[in-house]
């Protein structure tokens, strides 16, 4: 299954409750079944539900499995077969000697199904995994019992992307992994370890893990750990350590982790931003490992992303040109490498993505690579895939971020893109120290901005419950207004399951104008008059031609533009800052509105339906 959550533990505790606290964390993966399987007494011991992780809980209330210091935890997005409970992880095999869990998609598993089939195994689900239990079955004894051989066999048949995790009766201390394009961390406990798709799921008890590689075979015990690649060569793996405790990964009081994580955006944009500028106020990206006389050598900047990361990838075209005078291309990622794009070694594709993991993403950097293009990864997750298969790293510092609707890692990836722009001007000469320093100072100040719109976010609530009834809200903005105006929508799609469009103001009357009729609301993102007073100018007109055929308009205005009050029926007030720097700020109340607009529509806002957070396959 695509982007599902995963969880492996061997040690001396309680499996189970570790399992499932560790699933709890992982849900925002994936929430539409859940399932653990324990070995006992040489017994696979299976409890599977389909629906939120609370009703596996439930039915392991009725139904509790036996004891056990071994065992794994899935929960599920579904693709290859609806959410039902004989589709929930884990599956085992038609003698019950293995039960095994799966993220990704076994692309060739019809062809594996008819095999297992034709020889005579009757499939009790309508999954891609189930094959795998069939097939590691079957070749256990082949391999005279070594899982682990067994493991590397089936792996080498198998196309796609896969993260697998699998525990055999006949071996009660050992759990197995292996992983292809597929998120997979190894936590490194004393006497005790994990496994799962993100770290989060086991921060609680180690904070020491191991990024696996592509192709890697992972056999654990409570006591060692073995990886090797899927031929059985042994390989070395890069152990890390998690910068951040299990606080970061809980509600800390809030009512929804997307209150909290709207909430942390001014720390997540200071620890951005902390340590990126020198005493001798240069900008340093040291960490990022680039060379200069590389980035001298550019002459062009492709950003290549998906959903809120590409419209920070907007938001920094915007800058980047500015700044640099290289020309910005901002291309969805799930579009890129089917349009034989033109990048080469001259090109920096900037691969920008909050889990580091997002399939099309990654799918798009290779491409980029194989023409030859510079690559740079702008993320959040530490040990994720786009950061390892890229030539250099630039880490958000915004924390884990759990609400599946992201908030301040877009924020964050816009304050890294903004400073891989003033990189490249110091690099390059485009701009001048001081100009270089203006800005960086601008920056700093963004947090204690943020911080003021936080605080005064009632009125912006009080309208989105007053509008919870609309049947749809238009965005609009220009400049990097724009790709606010996109983001705000996207928002409240995903949250409040509305129909919600952003448009660039001027395009407006080329067609979608057509929309407005009475009463519908339309959410203005409006320039500053101090920076491009035409700007300014041109949104006032297009707020008047929407206003005039009855939409009720919503201004997000700076403090002080005092002409907007007169041509809109609200006005949502933001800090006055420059041009450049108002997405970090006029994005907070289009995310407080969403929250709150899916809140008064009685939604699950941290777990939207139909949604992931973390989208592995394309
Ligand atoms: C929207 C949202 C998604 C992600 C997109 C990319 O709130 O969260 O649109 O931004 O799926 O995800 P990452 O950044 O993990 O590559």
């Amino acid at each position: 299954m695509p982007m599902c959550g995963i969880v492996g533990y061997v040690g001396q505790k309680q499996a189970l409750e570790i399992i499932v606290a560790g699933l709890r964390r992982l849900e925002y993966r994936g929430y539409d079944s859940a399932g653990v399987a324990v070995i006992s007494e040489g017994e696979l011991e299976v409890r599977k539900k389909a629906g939120k992780l609370a009703n596996l809980e439930s039915l392991l209330g009725t139904d509790p499995l036996p004891a056990s210091t071994t065992g794994i935890g899935h929960t599920r997005w579904a693709t290859h077969g609806g959410p039902t409970d004989s589709n929930a992880h884990p599956h085992l095999s038609e003698d019950r000697s293995v039960a095994v869990i799966h993220n990704g998609i076994i692309e060739n598993f019809s062809e594996l199904r008819d095999e297992l089939t034709a020889s005579g195994v009757l499939l009790a689900s309508e999954t891609d995994t189930e094959v795998v239990a069939h097939l590691l079955a079957q070749a256990i004894p082949v391999a005279n019992g070594d899982l682990p051989e067994a493991m590397r066999r089936v792996c080498r048949r198998l196309e796609g992307a896969f993260t697998l995790v699998a525990i055999d009766r006949a071996q009660p201390d050992l759990v197995v992994a292996a992983r292809r394009n597929s998120p997979l961390v190894v936590g490194v406990g004393q006497g005790e370890n994990f496994l799962a798709s993100d770290v989060a799921a086991f921060v609680d008890h180690t904070r020491e893990a191991l990024e696996l590689g592509q192709d890697q075979v992972v056999a654990m015990t409570a006591h060692e750990i073995l990886v090797t690649d899927f031929d059985g060569a042994p390989v070395e793996v890069k152990p890390f350590h998690v910068d951040w405790d299990a606080s970061a990964a809980e509600k800390g009081g809030y009512e929804l982790f997307m209150l909290k994580e709207i909430a942390e955006q001014p720390k997540a944009v200071a620890d951005s931003l902390r340590g990126r500028m020198n005493k001798e106020s240069r900008i340093q990206l040291d960490e990022m490992h680039m060379d200069e006389g590389l980035l001298r050598s550019i002459n062009k900047v492709v950003v290549i992303a998906c959903g809120t990361a590409a419209n920070a990838g907007m938001v920094a075209k915007y800058a980047i040109e500015h700044w640099t005078r290289l020309p910005v291309e901002v291309e969805l990622a799930s579009e890129f490498r089917y349009r034989d794009p033109i990048v080469g070694p001259d090109s920096l594709v900037i691969a920008i993505s909050q889990s580091g993991e997002t399939m099309d993403t990654l799918m798009a950097l290779r491409h980029a690579k194989a023409q030859g293009a510079r690559t740079l990864a702008i993320c959040n997750t530490v040990g994720s895939t786009i950061p390892r298969e890229s030539d250099a790293v630039l880490y958000t510092y915004a924390g884990p971020e759990i609400a599946v609707a992201s908030t301040k890692a877009f924020l964050t990836q816009i304050i890294a893109a903004y400073l891989v722009g003033l990189y490249l001007a110091q690099v390059r000469g485009t701009m001048f120290e001081d100009e270089i320093r203006a800005v960086f100072t601008e920056l700093h100040g963004m947090p204690e901005k943020v911080d003021r719109v936080l605080d005064t976010t009632e009125p912006v609530r009080a309208l989105a419950r007053d509008l919870s009834a609309a049947t749809s809200v238009l965005f609009l903005g220009r400049h990097v207004g724009y790709p606010v105006a996109l983001e705000g929508a996207l928002k409240l799609k995903e949250l409040a399951y509305m129909h919600a469009e952003g448009f660039a103001a001027g395009e407006l009357k080329h067609g979608p104008i057509a929309l407005i009729e009475e009463g519908v609301p339309v959410i203005v993102v409006v320039p500053s008059p101090k920076g491009r007073a035409i700007l300014h100018d041109k949104i006032v007109s297009n707020i008047q031609e929407v206003r005039a055929r009855g939409a009720v308009v919503i201004a997000i205005a700076e403090e002080g533009d005092e002409t907007i009050a007169k041509h809109a029926d609200h006005v949502i007030r933001i800090p006055a800052v420059p041009t450049l720097m108002q997405p970090l700020v006029a994005t907070v109340p289009l995310q407080v509105f969403a929250c709150e607009m899916a809140t008064a529509r009685g939604l699950d806002v941290d777990q939207p339906r139909n949604l992931a957070k973390s989208v592995t396959v394309e």
